[in-house]
């Protein structure tokens, strides 16, 4: 794994050793350019460090939508002393990262609340940061490859990677997050249904909310990339090896359609969240893989359209739910269970 290191300004850090070849030099900084340039289609800017590695655009879009979504997460847990993670990693972790992390902002917020720890974030594509905390790291890098880190991790966190992997990607991964947590250092995750849901019979049988996880369901599996990592992480976590596994579920409205406060806050932001990100969740599965034959750009720019429109709907009190887990890596040769002696 051959991390890049982004700075503030924010530009791929590149050797600064004098005696190394011009040539070296200009590769590496077209490398850098190229990557920022990223491969456009269809209007959305994705990456290109790994080919096929993510059908979900990073571009200001996505960015905005990922922005929502980390304030929404905030937002759900704001009750809790720490609304970043619940892995109870103590006052003074060392080692924190971030698996995918989009525009970078939990690591950077992480590496605010614990100024003694490095916090570390990767991504496919370099995160939009114009100033990050002396102790936050963004890499720009493929997380499937070998990780290269030498110090072992006291958490790792991942959110909203649905559909980011392939079964057997998936597998590796979480060995890969066994293998560099420390003993007794934690794993959590937090992810979101793609199905829509509503408990009053508010959303018409005929609308198009309901088919919006069914069809992603379908065209992620055409792609080889599964969605519905609800149902399966918590097993992928345990079968790596991990234990002392804790879930959290959750409602995440969508609209300001609650009467509760919190609730109401947290349906706005979704409403926005779910608005900015239907283009770029859809546009890559639907032209590639959209039923029963590839759609056009227009046809999927129709479909959110008319999604949008009816999230709109006040009276629609729709949902989706999600779910936080976190769990431990066994602490060899240390039976924390066992009575202190006396
Ligand atoms: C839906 S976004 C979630 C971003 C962030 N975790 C958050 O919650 O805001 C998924 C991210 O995973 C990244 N990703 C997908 N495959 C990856 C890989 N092999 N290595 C590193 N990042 C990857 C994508 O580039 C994208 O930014």
């Amino acid at each position: 794994m051959t991390s890049e290191i982004i700075a503030a300004d924010p530009t791929l850090h590149y050797s600064t050793d004098e005696h190394a070849p011009d040539d070296w030099q200009s590769e590496t900084t077209s490398l850098a350019s190229a990557i920022y340039r990223g491969l456009v289609e269809n209007g959305r800017r994705y990456q290109t460090l790994r080919p096929n590695g993510s059908h979900v655009p990073s571009d200001d879009q996505m960015f905005e939508t990922y922005e929502a979504s980390h304030l929404l997460a905030l937002i759900m847990d704001l009750e809790e002393e720490n609304p970043f993670f619940r892995s109870p990693v103590g006052k003074d972790p060392k080692h924190i990262l971030d698996i995918g992390t989009g525009t970078g902002s939990w690591a950077i917020d992480v590496a605010d609340l614990f100024p003694n720890a490095t916090v570390r974030g990767v991504d496919l594509f370099p995160p939009p940061v114009s100033w990050i905390p002396p102790n936050c790291l963004l890499e720009v890098d493929d997380i499937l490859q070998p990780w290269t880190w030498r110090d072992e991790f006291d958490l790792v966190h991942l959110r909203l990677l649905d559909s980011a992997f392939t079964p057997v990607e998936t597998d590796h991964l979480y060995k890969q997050c066994y293998d560099h947590i420390k003993s007794g250092g934690w794993i959590e995750q937090l992810e979101m249904s793609s199905f829509i849901e509503c408990d009053d019979d508010s959303v018409p049988e005929d609308s198009l909310l309901w088919s919006w996880g069914p069809r992603f369901t379908l065209v992620a599996d055409k792609a080889g990339k599964p969605l519905g990592i609800m149902r399966t992480f918590r097993e992928s976590i345990e079968k790596a090896g991990f234990e002392d596994i804790h879930t959290k579920e959750y409602k995440w409205p969508i609209g300001a359609w609650p009467k509760d406060k919190g609730y109401k806050e947290a349906g706005a932001v979704n409403f926005q969240h779910w608005l900015s990100g239907m283009e770029g969740y859809g546009m890559w599965l639907l032209t590639k893989f959209g039923d029963p034959v590839p759609w056009t750009k227009e046809e999927v720019q129709v479909y959110v359209a008319k999604m949008r429109k009816e999230l709109s709907n006040p009276r629609f009190h729709a949902y989706h739910r999600a779910r936080r887990i976190w769990a431990r890596k066994p602490l060899h040769g240390v039976d924390i269970t066992a009575e202190p002696s006396s």
